[in-house]
């Protein structure tokens, strides 16, 4: 294959979000361009795509190491084009920032406006956007209203609906934080519907709990409260990345909701929460909103937000468990994912995957949602596990192997409060089963494990193999590829191979 063709079939496996298949056909591309002389063009454009796409995996350390061979590679010219330099010193910054270095973040973002002259207005609204969004997170809420509002101005003369409303999004935060609650008000509610349209429950999840401060600070407690509810059911249920910086904006919304209606044990509850999740925060400015959960004080009770019965038929108290035990489970993960730095991320790509696959194998949405929960989940039960034997470099002796096949049982047990009612706690017990029968714990083959467990397994394994281990380095997408073709009707259900293979196909 020639250079093109490695570049765009990359290009289609990025936007899959098939990262470790963009990864090795990128990886190729840089590599032939760094055969052929005087191409250093080339090569910075192919070192700054694989930035990106260990960037988007949340593969920091790599993703600016790349980048800083992009610029390597961009000072071997000897006229250096000023919109991949821009490109490369944006997601630079974007890169920094995502790793807790805003400082340098701020730096990198100086020198790429330094560069644009008469750059491209996507990058013009890209550079206005990141010194939006870095202002917000200091509280500079005028300079961030300012702008945001200039990036939307750009956006919306490209016609690019979703980055405006993303823009949108972040100017009705400012517009809230500075009372001007008419035109925010009226911003989040037009965001909402958009994101919910467009199945982008992130920003959904995003946009209901601003409207829910918003509601707070107008002296409307209960109404502050069915927001945070929707907002909390869409996270644990749609939305694939939750982080527990989100859950701690919806705890400090929560603790001030709750001190206003005078339920003083919840506030204390929930602003311990938020408080611990911010101080444990890499960005300075993360840590300062501590500080927010002293500061804000609502106007007083309305009248007429009086507790209704059943507001919106919604029960709160069964979210708020499920939110409880669900961000006690994040603090767990936090803690096995610390003790084997390999596996970081896995769960989170582990549920890329099988939303990737539930859309192919087009599952009811009550089984998505479970399917996804899972996954978010599926190796909870990793925290009985000694990191001694975590992160074993050779084969494990039997005590130990026995202590490691807990682990499915013992995930499926910690969270089975936190979605009651549904499958999941199933779905992560039989997520080590094999299709033949031939898995751990309870030996269940084919049609005793349920599709969307068959979906968990495969999805777990490919990224198993794709990452690098204690035991042993990662394998490549094609030798992953063909590990599971083999394995079709063995260790894989052939319906979920099938799928897998589906998407790689250009
Ligand atoms: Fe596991
Ligand atoms: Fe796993």
């Amino acid at each position: 294959m020639d250079r093109e063709t490695h570049r765009s079939r990359g290009m289609t496996f990025f936007n899959r979000r098939l990262f470790p298949a963009a990864q090795e056909e990128w990886a190729r591309w840089l590599e032939m361009a760094e055969q052929q002389p005087d191409n250093a063009q080339e090569a910075a454009a192919a070192a700054n795509v694989l930035g990106c796409c260990f960037s988007e995996n949340g593969r920091y350390n790599e993703a600016l190491d790349y980048f800083s061979a992009a610029s390597r590679h961009i000072r071997k010219l000897a006229e250096p084009d000023p919109a991949l330099s821009l490109k490369v010193a944006l997601n630079k910054s974007a890169a920094l920032y995502m790793k807790g270095e805003a400082d340098m973040a701020l730096e990198e973002l100086e020198i790429a406006e330094s560069i644009w002259g008469r750059g491209e207005d996507a990058l013009r609204a890209r550079i206005l956007l990141l010194r939006g969004a870095y202002a917000l997170d200091r509280a500079l809420y005028r300079e961030a209203l300012t702008l945001h509002s200039e990036a939307l101005t750009i956006y919306q003369g490209m016609e690019d609906e979703a980055a405006a409303f993303v823009t949108r999004l972040n100017r009705s935060i400012s517009l809230v934080k500075l009372g001007e609650f008419v035109e925010a008000e009226e911003e989040l509610a037009t965001c909402i519907a958009a994101f919910s349209e467009a199945q982008d429950f992130h920003h959904e999840a995003y946009a209901l709990t601003e409207l829910a401060h918003l509601k707070y600070l107008q002296g409307k407690p209960y109404r502050a409260l069915d927001l945070c509810a929707k907002s909390i059911e869409i996270m644990l249920t749609e939305s694939c990345i939750l982080d527990r910086l989100e859950i701690a904006n919806v705890c400090r919304i929560l603790c001030l909701v709750f001190s206003s209606t005078g339920d003083k044990t919840r506030a204390e509850h929930y602003k311990s929460k938020a408080v611990e999740i911010y101080q444990s925060q890499k960005s300075p400015y993360l840590r300062e909103r501590a500080d927010l959960c002293n500061e804000e004080q609502a106007v007083a009770m309305q009248e007429a937000d009086k507790r209704r019965e059943g507001t919106e038929g919604r029960d709160f108290f069964q979210i708020e468990l499920s939110l409880n035990y669900c961000e006690g489970a994040l603090r767990i993960m936090e803690l096995t994912e610390k003790m084997d730095s390999y596996t970081q991320g896995h769960c989170n790509r582990v549920m890329q995957y099988c939303t990737m696959l539930a859309d192919l194998l087009e599952l009811e949405q009550q089984a998505r949602r479970e399917l996804v929960f899972a996954a978010r989940f599926h190796d909870i039960g990793q925290v009985a596990v000694p990191k001694r034997v975590l992160t074993k470099p050779g084969p494990l002796d039997p005590g130990e192997w026995e202590v490691v096949q807990q682990h499915p049982e013992l995930g499926a047990e910690l969270i089975r409060f936190a979605m009651p009612g549904s499958r999941a706690p199933d779905i992560v017990r039989a997520h080590h089963e094999r299709f033949d029968g031939e898995g751990y714990p309870n030996k269940l083959s084919s049609e005793m494990i349920s599709l969307p467990a068959h979906v968990l397994i495969l999805a777990d394994s490919y990224d198993a193999m794709t990452s690098d281990r204690f035991h042993r380095p990662a394998m490549s997408h094609s030798e992953a590829c063909a590990v599971i073709a083999s394995q079709k009707g063995k260790h894989f259900h052939p319906a979920v191979v099938d799928a897998f293979h589906s998407l790689q196909q250009i």
